[in-house]
């Protein structure tokens, strides 16, 4: 299979980022990261890409007049770019619904919970694993679904479960769920490129 372009986009350290790239490299996943766009020029991302021969690219909303000027930047990026797909992978910003929709079925998330639990606006990170411990579930996991214009309400593609032990913390579980995502997420994007 030839090789098809994929956009990443990370906020943080973007371990599902160096995870999908790994997978690239071996060749599990026939593509080729061709950027990595953060909202955070701090990002740990985006210091990887740059020293993998990814672009790294720097885009907030934060730096435009108004949100149809950074719509309109992103559109130019990702046209220059023509992925096959988009993969969020931890990235914090919403993704404007003008892309959404011009990308259909082309974006997709990895979330740290099994959704429907725990997904919507505010629900990100440790907070999820603390309402889990809280709420004494018995079991947590990953979910990478297609991105639509509301915060984690997309169709699901594929979950992955973990168990949660009497003695997790949220860091235990956290460090268990994230070890699932890097397994689960390259499978999934090498299943959708297959099918696309
Ligand atoms: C992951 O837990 C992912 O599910 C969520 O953000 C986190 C990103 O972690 N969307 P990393 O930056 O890939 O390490």
């Amino acid at each position: 299979m030839k090789p098809k372009n994929i956009v990443v986009f990370a906020s943080g350290g973007g371990s599902n980022f160096k995870a999908l790239h790994k997978a690239t490299l071996n060749k599990e996943v026939p593509a080729r990261i061709t950027a990595l766009i953060s909202d955070n020029p701090d990002a740990g991302a985006l210091k990887y890409a740059r020293e993998n021969e990814i672009r790294g690219i720097v885009l907030s909303p934060r730096d435009y007049d108004n949100q149809a000027a950074y719509t309109d930047m992103l559109r130019k990026i990702l046209e220059k770019e023509s992925p096959k797909l988009i993969v969020l992978a931890g990235y914090l910003k919403k993704i404007p619904d003008e892309i959404v929709d011009l990308y259909k079925r082309r974006i997709i998330n990895i979330h740290p919970a099994l959704l429907p639990k725990y997904g919507g606006k505010g629900w990100y990170g440790m907070r999820v694993h603390r309402a889990v411990i809280e709420n004494r579930d018995k079991e947590s996991g990953c979910t990478v679904h297609y991105v639509t214009r509301d915060y984690d309400e997309g169709p699901i593609i594929a979950q992955s479960k973990v168990p949660v032990r009497e003695d997790d913390t949220a860091e235990s579980l956290a460090a268990r769920v994230l070890k699932q995502e890097h397994l689960l997420y390259p499978k999934v994007v090498r299943f959708l490129l297959s099918h696309n």
